[in-house]
């Protein structure tokens, strides 16, 4: 493997000598998008270019071109935006993580709230609402879930750590990723040096010949507790009691476990639990969550408990106590768990398609001694599911990136809630839900728009908003 860290702008990487490689064009950058790259125009093309911020005269490398735009990637800062910091990490420019390490914490801010604001165009009394960003309390060491990949170099060295860009089998060192905390980096370096003295290699994507495939570390950042998963496409003995010793003093429930779907993404088909309870216990908000190898929990636990404590607020704007809540996209219940605890008169019904999750949910529920809600395993995306009541007061949806089906905001707005609280993780997906609301159901306006950074130096944004119905006098 061929990687080398990335070189600073005031170093430029010129491109490798190619006789198909079209030279690089000079380019000026106007806006970010939602996916990290600047935007560009040149003869009316337009071009996403990576490593770029907005403001800056580059010089690029198309490496992908469409019929109307192209991708292209920075490899010579003409003229600097000043937000260009000194990138903190060595792999900046080759790992897939962080696109915005070389933009000022600050700035990554302000470039994540215009991605919003220009999402939202059409809908000018919701853009007017845009509120500041929150930042995450930390830019650094805030992920309480990292997966990381095996691979091995052409000459044969081991590697754990994160896919290269735009590759799913190049993987580039996570022992020194900064987006986990110090332990999860020794465990990286164990988990490695175990290996090696085992002899035992990486699976091959290609070749599919046996060996490890990921390793998963969650840390519950308030119990300090950590759950670490070894995914391995064959049975190698001896390896689950090796790798339980090695994580001794470091995690408290270790797995490994088999993977049998060698042609799919990584999945546990055979999970082997050789040490702990098997889950971790976090709090969120004065209350307590397991959280398993396989369920959906916030990945930067101190931002999540920020969003939730909004969600929290806005539920009750204007001293309303809703009766009805329902918790759609719940995942383990930390938002219905929040608001049937805040208010015992709410009776709450959280709403997951992952069964695991429900499960957690429930447990998380009786864990608390929260009787006001209940959950159950459906999909929000289909029909109303059974069970629910007809009318609800309060509506969260926390959607995937995909956003809602017209399904389930047709469901959603029978119930005629006064209040609808959506959490977003995709501005465009937003957008177009808002709209399609406002299309079907004029009578709900926006009372507020609040964006929170969940995932600093990468460009992803969650948002809350706030809609209301106000009948028409
Ligand atoms: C962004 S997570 C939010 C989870 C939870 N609100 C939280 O903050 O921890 C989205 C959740 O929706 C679930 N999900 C995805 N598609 C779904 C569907 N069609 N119906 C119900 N739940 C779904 C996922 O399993 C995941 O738990």
């Amino acid at each position: 493997m061929s990687d080398q860290p990335f070189q600073p702008s005031s170093a430029p990487v010129p491109p490798p000598p190619s006789c198909q490689e079209p030279p690089p064009l000079e380019l000026v950058t106007e806006k970010l998008a939602f996916g990290g790259q600047a935007i560009a125009r040149l003869d009316r093309f337009v071009y996403f270019v990576d490593d770029a911020l907005p403001g800056e005269t580059v010089r690029a490398v198309v490496y992908k071109r469409k019929k109307n735009f192209a991708f292209a990637r920075a490899v010579e800062i003409l003229k600097a935006s000043p937000d260009r910091v000194p990138p903190t990490c060595p792999w900046m420019g080759r790992c897939g993580g962080c696109a915005l390490r070389h933009c000022a914490p600050a700035a990554q801010l302000r470039l994540k709230r215009d991605i919003l604001v220009e999402a939202l165009h059409a809908l000018p009394a919701a853009q007017a609402l845009v509120a500041p960003v929150v930042p995450s309390p930390h830019t650094d060491d805030y992920r309480n879930k990292m997966v990381y990949s095996f691979g091995e170099t052409l000459d044969g060295e081991l590697r754990l750590g994160l896919h290269r860009r735009g590759s799913y089998i190049h993987i580039l060192p996570a022992d020194d990723c900064l987006l986990q905390s110090a332990a999860s980096r020794e465990i990286v370096r164990r988990t490695v040096a175990l290996a090696n003295r085992l002899h035992i290699g990486a699976f091959h994507e290609i070749k599919k010949t046996a060996g490890l495939r990921t390793l998963m570390v969650r840390e519950a950042r308030h119990t300090g507790q950590r759950l670490v998963e070894l995914l391995a496409t064959a049975d190698f003995p001896g390896l689950a009691e090796a790798f339980s010793a090695e994580m001794q003093g470091l995690a408290d429930t270790v797995y490994v476990s088999i993977d049998h779907n060698i042609r799919g993404t990584p999945t546990a088909s055979d999970r082997r639990l050789i040490r702990g309870p098997g889950y971790l216990v976090e709090t969120l908000g004065g209350l307590r969550f397991r959280v398993g190898p396989d369920t959906f929990f916030q990945s930067n636990t101190e931002q999540a408990e920020a969003l939730f404590r909004a969600v929290a607020e806005e539920a009750v704007r204007d001293g309303s106590i809703p009766a009805v809540a329902l918790d759609l996209f719940t995942g383990t219940g930390p938002i219905a768990l929040r608001l049937a605890s805040a208010s015992p008169a709410t009776r709450v019904y959280g709403v997951e398609s992952w069964a695991p999750s429900v499960e957690a949910a429930r447990l998380n529920a009786a864990e608390n001694h929260i009787a006001n809600v209940s959950f159950q395993v459906a999909d929000v995306n289909r029909a109303l599911p059974p069970g629910l009541p007809s009318h609800a007061d309060l509506v969260v949806v926390d959607p995937p990136r995909p956003g809602l089906s017209n399904a389930a905001i047709d469901w959603i707005l029978r119930m005629t809630p006064a209040d609808i609280l959506y959490v977003s993780c995709n501005p465009s997906t937003l957008a177009r839900d808002l709209a399609t609301i406002a299309a079907k159901a004029p009578a709900y306006v926006p009372l507020a728009v609040r964006p929170f950074d969940l995932f600093p130096h990468t460009y992803h944004l969650e948002t809350l908003v706030h809609l209301r119905l106000v009948p028409f006098s």
